[in-house]
């Protein structure tokens, strides 16, 4: 199969569509975003790359990053992160704070809004902020191969301002005995860790850690990858996450940028960016462009 002509021709017919979602608005710094951006990039375990679109445009990574402090976070408490937060499918939406109140302050998994700012507590305790986002930074780096992967301060200050929502799902979780730092200290440090900006081709490469094969950087233990795959899988597009298994049928993690990261086992890691959001907070484009790749390269896991 040639994987350039392949995301050429998928960059062409999603350039072209008119349904293009909506930009986020709720980080303002984020509403400004042009719509009719599109990019692509397949990365092979080796490290070659396949592009086409804005593939080196940066863009803002948001919830794509909860795959790399939850990477550090597995491997510095390994099970005892299990304690903190579960491994099922919420059925709610990113920012829900409804089934916390049921369940004792335990998120449900590791990527709604709530579960990812365990993983960062979890990962703060006893550090300074600066030093855990140089620690997920030198991750996201020696993954991609490419130290030129950075933080928008304008957009983490944008989210900070109107932070009252992740702000409040962490007082709760305080309340109920599951949260270890300040909750301000946190969540800033989330802001920051969302608020990392990365082009296409920097996160179809960092993504190879999750994909194995000859040549993939190993970061973590094989059966960390395994689990990181299974919960992408299960949760990695939150209320959405169903559909996008039976559309694509491969791992992936999105963020309300527009970004997508999945992961063909073994094969390859595939980003995509179109900023425009479907109703679940997921790309619009972004979904569509993936499912069209799995289908003409036959890499579902099913
Ligand atoms: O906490 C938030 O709301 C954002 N920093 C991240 C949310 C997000 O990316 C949801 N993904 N689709």
């Amino acid at each position: 199969m040639d994987l350039q002509q392949l995301v050429t021709q998928i960059a062409k017919d999603m350039i072209a569509r008119r349904d293009r979602g909506i930009v986020a608005d709720y980080i303002p710094e984020l509403a400004s975003i042009d719509p009719d951006h599109f990019g692509i990039t397949i990365a092979l375990p080796d490290g070659r790359i396949y592009s086409a679109g804005d593939s080196d445009t940066r863009f803002s990574i948001q919830s794509v990053s909860k795959l790399f402090t939850l990477a550090i976070a597995l491997g510095k408490l390994g099970d005892r992160l299990w304690q903190r937060v579960g491994r099922e499918p919420s059925g709610q939406p990113f920012n829900s704070i409804l089934q916390l109140e049921h369940e004792q302050g335990i998120p449900r998994n590791p990527f709604i809004n709530p579960g990812a700012l365990v993983v960062t507590d979890a990962i703060l305790q006893g550090h300074e902020p600066r030093e855990v986002l140089g620690e997920v930074l030198r991750f996201i780096q020696s993954a991609a191969g490419d130290g030129d992967i950075r933080i928008d301060e304008n957009v983490a200050r944008s989210e900070a301002m109107h932070g009252d929502r992740n702000l409040a799902l962490a007082h709760f979780m305080a309340a109920h005995g599951n949260f270890f730092n300040p909750p301000e200290k946190t969540c800033g440090t989330y802001f920051h860790h969302c608020a990392i900006e990365m082009t296409c081709e920097q996160l179809a490469r960092a993504g190879r850690f999750l994909v194995g094969g000859e040549g993939a950087p190993r970061l973590i233990s094989p059966a960390s990858v395994r689990r990181i795959n299974a919960l992408m899988l299960t949760c990695g597009h939150y209320d959405g996450s169903g559909d996008f298994a039976y559309r694509v049928g491969l791992p992936g993690k999105s963020g309300v940028g527009g970004g997508i990261l999945v992961i063909a086992p073994g094969r390859a890691a595939i980003s995509v960016w179109s900023p425009g959001l479907n109703a679940h907070g997921n790309s619009h484009l972004g979904t569509l462009a993936v499912e069209q790749l799995a289908r003409a390269t036959g890499w579902s896991i099913f």
